[in-house]
């Protein structure tokens, strides 16, 4: 039908970069890209009043995404011969628009492209090697000056050689070596890095990204004070294994994975480096809190969980019951004791969610005048609840009495 749309405007057609990558992978994609030889915009704006769909255009960019009722969504460029001529010291001279659109890209792996149009329909077009380097298990620039056009390419080697256990070929590896030494990060807003970094962290297994990162160096683009060494990584891997029994357990339960590995990352360095980061990548301070002052707390609280073991489960409760899941996940992967592992997993599957069955009418009914005494009294419900002294309502109300 996306062909069809593009044969009713005269517009060749292509199904651009991860897509077909992960096609030749076996892998699922969530989106698919669409590159059209001439407007972009106007072939979108065809094809989602052709299939119903939504159409939002960015008109500097000449891209548009197509919404489509069941909420899948389309990706749409231009690639037009024009809109290559300002930037980049590259030679462009004699290429196809297509051709060119797919030379700018990042990695070879990424520069496949199939044919949509009905004439041709599911040509395979590989202009640089992808194939190749799909079979061969490599993540190879296309042209050498791939990382000047764009540094955050070096973390994005590092994040498809992770998640599909390919190495990095040999020259972009020295070209990456390059980078880092010559410092191409100099200008490149912490924003960006971060980004970057918070993709890699939020991979299914994102541990042999970070000691990738440790042997380029890059610990240092991101902060000189910031330390990724043996030790981090083998915390990380016992990040890996919480957040894995989490995911196990409470499938719809959404939290901030990257936070958890992150707060491994940093939590060596002194306060003002993790400040310094923090301000670089321009955390908001709802994240912020969550990376410095309260995992410093989750710290606090870890330690003095590990002195007060074995402990009642209203002790546990109120040691732990101001943290998040991603603290949680933290203090889990963190704690020196198996026992407190333990405290802390049956905290979260046990304890997090008891509260008292008995509510303020019932204490009004019992004659006790409304007032800061309600919160009191619901506390000491709530801990005989988790000590397993109460069991019904009227257990409750028996206590109160
Ligand atoms: N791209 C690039 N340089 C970048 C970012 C992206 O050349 N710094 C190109 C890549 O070739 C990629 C395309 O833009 O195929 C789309 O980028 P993105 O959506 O990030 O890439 P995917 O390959 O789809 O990655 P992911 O599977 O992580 O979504």
């Amino acid at each position: 039908d996306i062909g069809r749309a593009g044969d009713e405007m005269g517009l060749d057609l292509f199904v651009v970069g991860g897509f077909v990558r992960d096609l030749m992978l076996y892998r699922k994609s969530d989106d698919i890209d669409i590159v059209v030889e001439g407007d972009g915009i106007a072939f979108a704006k065809h094809l989602a009043v052709m299939k119903q769909g939504r159409c939002n255009t960015h008109r500097e960019f000449c891209t548009a995404v197509v919404i489509l009722p069941c909420g899948f969504k389309i990706d749409v460029a231009s690639s037009r011969l024009e809109y290559y001529k300002a930037p980049a010291a590259l030679p462009t001279v004699e290429m196809s628009s297509i051709k060119l659109d797919l030379f700018r890209r990042d990695f070879t792996i990424n520069t496949l492209a199939i044919r949509l149009n009905q004439e041709g329909f599911g040509t395979l077009i590989d202009f640089f090697g992808g194939q190749r380097d799909i079979k061969d298990k490599s993540i190879r620039i296309i042209h050498n000056l791939s990382f000047v056009e764009d540094p955050t390419r070096v973390f994005r080697a590092i994040k498809f050689a992770n998640r599909f256990n390919f190495t990095i070929g040999k020259l972009t590896s020295n070209l990456i070596k390059n980078a880092i030494r010559i410092d191409f990060f100099k200008n490149l807003s912490g924003l960006r890095v971060f980004s970057e970094l918070k993709q890699i962290l939020e991979e299914e297994n994102p541990i042999s990204a970070i000691e990738l990162l440790n042997e380029y160096h890059l610990d240092k683009v991101i902060h000189p004070g910031l330390i990724l060494d043996s030790s981090v990584i083998s915390l990380m891997e016992s990040v890996k294994k919480a957040l894995a029994w989490h995911d196990l357990l409470y499938l719809d339960i959404q939290y901030a994975r990257w936070a958890v590995y992150f707060m491994v990352m940093i939590r060596r360095c002194p306060v003002k480096v993790i400040d310094e980061i923090c301000n670089k990548f321009r955390l908001p301070p709802r994240q912020k809190n969550m990376v410095l002052r309260d995992r410093i707390r989750a710290d606090d609280r870890l330690y003095l969980l590990e002195k007060s073991l074995p402990c009642k489960n209203s002790g546990l409760y109120h040691i732990l019951s101001i943290f998040k899941t991603e603290q949680i996940l933290y203090m889990i992967a963190t704690a020196k004791k198996e026992e407190a592992r333990k405290a802390i997993s049956f905290y979260y599957t046990q304890l997090k969610d008891v509260t008292p069955l008995i509510r303020g009418k019932d204490l009004l009914t019992m004659g006790i005048k409304p007032g800061p005494a309600y919160r009191d009294i619901m506390q000491k419900v709530l801990d005989a609840r988790l000590d397993g002294l109460v069991d019904t309502l009227e257990d409750e109300l028996e206590y109160v009495n």
